[in-house]
């Protein structure tokens, strides 16, 4: 065909634990689900410079020109510019062309609407210039977009389980080396369950931003006693126990809550593997009180439905999902109760928050791709 329309697609991620630990180049233990971005791609002429595209969900256009464009207000147009310049500074030679975007991620959820976003569109602009980039070179280029175009510093968990997912499994990434091994998730008599809080995470980028630095200072402060450290991944409990108390209050918390995740997303890695869910859901109700109280970065709507499950037998595990500040809470919870508890959970949230609860049960799904 001599102008095909190509068609690529990228799915939102799920985490099972390691939150805030992949820009610490610590472990975490995602996978990409069956909620996607798609785009649908077309040139629009070999000498044109216009990039012209179509947001099918929100019914808003936007066009931008290839010889000068830049990061505007707050809304989708950085992310695909992003991604567009990205893979222009990897060398990609793109020409003008049409795209049609649409996606079924919830947008604000922690599932991360992003990430399935820049990746469609670095996959489908790949296959439709014929660029030749790699799948890592791919997952690199949507990552910067974020940092360069929305303002984000975020790390490469979403981005990589987007790219990389595969049908029915997690991985454990180690986002220093970016080596990774899939799990299979297979929860027997029990499934995954999201509950979205509604709650949009107005403050998650410049907190994000912010607990990043003070990650960084943490490094600093322990680099004076441990020379070889270059991340708070390269930290022990027992060693972050030596350099404590030289670090102001929330620089301390701030890493323990790191060290300490790092070595759950081990122990939860191992207790799936084992089939061993008691121990799955306590080390994920153990994240989320880290992510609480010492990262602060959960809200109480988060809150209140992890404190919800607890008196629940049939609940193993609950927390907050993804940057944090609202969201969805991901839970472990029997297949047989699933139904009335989303009943009781949906009720008493509103009468708390005066809000509707969104459930969504998840499947694990294969990483992005051209149809
Ligand atoms: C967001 C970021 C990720 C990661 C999570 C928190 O989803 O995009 O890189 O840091 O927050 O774990």
């Amino acid at each position: 065909m001599e102008n095909p329309t190509i068609t690529a697609y990228a799915p939102g991620r799920i985490n099972i634990i390691g939150e805030h630990t992949d820009y610490n180049n610590g472990f975490v233990l995602p996978a990409s689900i069956d909620k996607k971005a798609v785009v649908q791609l077309k040139k629009n002429g070999k000498d044109s410079t216009i990039c012209h595209f179509v947001a099918k969900n929100v019914d808003e256009i936007f066009e931008f020109d290839l010889n000068e464009f830049e990061p505007i207000g707050g809304g989708w147009e950085n992310y695909i510019m992003g991604v567009v310049a990205e893979l222009q500074a990897l060398g990609g030679q793109i020409t003008g062309f049409d795209c049609e975007l649409e996606g079924d991620v919830p947008i604000g959820s922690g599932m991360s609407s992003s990430a399935a976003l820049e990746c469609s569109l670095a996959v489908g602009l790949n296959e439709l210039f014929d660029l030749g980039f790699e799948k890592w070179q791919l997952i690199k280029a949507a990552q910067m977009a974020e940092h360069h175009f929305v303002g984000i510093e975020c790390g490469i968990m979403d981005q990589f389980a987007s790219v990389m997912g595969k049908k029915n499994q997690v991985m454990l990434l180690d986002c220093k080396s970016l080596e990774f091994e899939y799990f299979p998730l297979d929860l027997e008599d029990y499934e995954l369950l999201l509950l979205n809080t509604n709650v949009s995470h107005a403050l998650a980028s410049s907190e994000y931003n912010t607990r990043k630095r003070e990650c960084e200072k943490g490094v600093e402060i322990a680099q004076q006693k441990y020379l070889e450290v270059t991340s708070l991944r390269d930290l022990t409990v027992e060693m972050l126990s030596e350099v404590i108390g030289e670090m102001p209050e929330k620089v301390a918390s701030r890493c323990r809550h790191i060290v300490t995740e790092n070595d759950r997303v081990q122990a939860a890695t191992k207790a799936l593997v084992a089939k061993d869910f008691a121990r799955l859901g306590e080390l994920i109700y153990e994240s989320h009180n880290s992510l609480q109280v010492d990262y602060e970065v959960s809200c109480k709507e988060l809150d209140f439905l992890v404190e919800y499950t607890k008196d629940k037998d049939y609940i193993l595990g609950g927390r907050m999902m993804g940057g944090g500040f609202g969201g969805c809470t991901i839970n472990i919870i029997q297949k047989t109760k699933v139904n009335d508890f989303i009943q009781l959970a949906a009720a008493v949230y509103q009468k708390e928050f005066n809000k509707d609860l969104t459930p969504h049960s998840v499947s694990l799904e294969n990483g992005a791709g051209v149809l």
